[in-house]
């Protein structure tokens, strides 16, 4: 297997044009610098595209392809308040000229802010035109979705269900395109990478890096960074779309490895701790990285803990990759001005 037959079978899977691609990849010397490890680079999921970015945008890229096909005029998905993904569906529903219905789900987390339930990605889904759905959290993340799905159709409306955090095997393909773009850049800036570290939770993000790098980047290691505290939920629902994903492109896969890592996820999900709050001062601080506090701050954590640790040598090179989740960041702003900077 290698990277161009990859890129061949991707083909197969048509998009909707929704991603501004290739995402840049850059070095971040003054944060390499001053943690003392390998040389780290930031490979910008942040800037996919409209709808200020994120990762799903490249998974809705190729999923959405189905709903067009398919004569939808609805997209129907969930997510807690601050869910990057229900944003990223409302933009794309917006871009694709469909409507638009979101469950919300309040309970999941505690507000920590008074601006959570109206700034950043709640403030934006309102702004994409989407009709939000107030709905209490169970722990089932995709049945009262179906369940909203169902009353639209009941309604003369033709809707298409788009699953929490558009993770299926259908977006594990589409996520591997981005493990295709960092083989390419790596090679172009000479050198192959050691590790791609990221956060992980509702998991076709982890399962499209891991099937594509097992093809097109078979040395270089998909390390998960858990930030739902559910690492062996997180783990199976990784293998289960990596496996699906890797039989729709027709690429062998393996299991058994897969890297889920516990520990950075705070007290809860949605809840950042110190470590949480000290890894977005210093990505502000040394590269002007601007984290998110439920999403890429835990997976820097993980990443800078790693470091800590001398898990790679110092002539190594580490990707880590910025999911997005920036608008979440100024629905927490209260939460996080509290600690004073510091350096180490
Ligand atoms: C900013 C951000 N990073 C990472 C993730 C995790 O990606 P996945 O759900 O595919 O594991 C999400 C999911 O919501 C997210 O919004």
């Amino acid at each position: 297997m290698s990277l161009e037959l990859l890129l061949s079978r991707l083909e197969r899977f048509p998009t909707v044009g929704l991603c501004d691609l290739p995402t840049p990849l850059r070095p971040l010397k003054n944060l390499s610098q001053h943690l003392g490890g390998p040389m780290i680079w930031e490979k910008r999921e942040d800037v996919t595209g409209q709808g200020m970015g994120g990762n799903k945008l490249r998974k809705l890229d190729r999923v959405l392809h189905r709903a067009v096909q398919d004569g939808a005029d609805t997209l129907v998905s969930g997510g807690v308040v601050q869910s990057n993904s229900q944003r990223q569906v409302a933009a794309a529903a917006a871009i694709l000229g469909l409507d638009c219905h979101l469950a919300v789900y309040h309970g999941r987390v505690t507000p920590p802010t008074a601006q959570y339930n109206t700034s950043g990605n709640a403030l934006l889904n309102h702004l994409y035109g989407a009709t939000l759905h107030p709905k209490t959290w169970t722990g089932d993340r995709n049945g009262p979705v179906q369940a909203l799905a169902q009353e639209l159709l009941a309604e003369g409306k033709r809707p298409f269900v788009v699953p929490y955090g558009v993770s299926d095997a259908l977006g594990a393909v589409g996520y591997s395109s981005a493990i295709a773009e960092i083989a390419a850049q790596s090679a172009q800036n000479g050198f192959t990478p050691t590790s791609v570290v990221h956060c992980t939770g509702s998991g076709a993000t982890q399962a499209g890096l891991a099937m594509g790098a097992q093809s097109a980047l078979p040395d270089c290691k998909i390390v998960g960074i858990d930030i739902d505290a559910e690492p062996e939920r997180v783990k199976g629902d990784v293998i289960e779309y990596a496996i699906g994903g890797a039989a729709l492109l027709g690429i062998p896969f393996d299991a058994s490895q897969i890297e889920v890592i516990a520990g950075h996820a705070g007290p809860a999900y949605g809840i950042p701790n110190d470590a949480t709050i000290h890894a977005l001062q210093i990505a502000g601080r040394f590269e002007a990285l601007t984290l998110d506090p439920v999403y890429s701050a835990k997976g820097m954590a993980g990443l800078i803990a790693l470091i800590r640790t001398g898990h790679w040598k110092n002539d190594d090179n580490v990707i880590f990759l910025n999911t997005g989740g920036t608008p979440s960041l100024f629905a927490y702003a209260d939460a996080l001005s509290i600690l004073p900077f510091s350096r180490s």
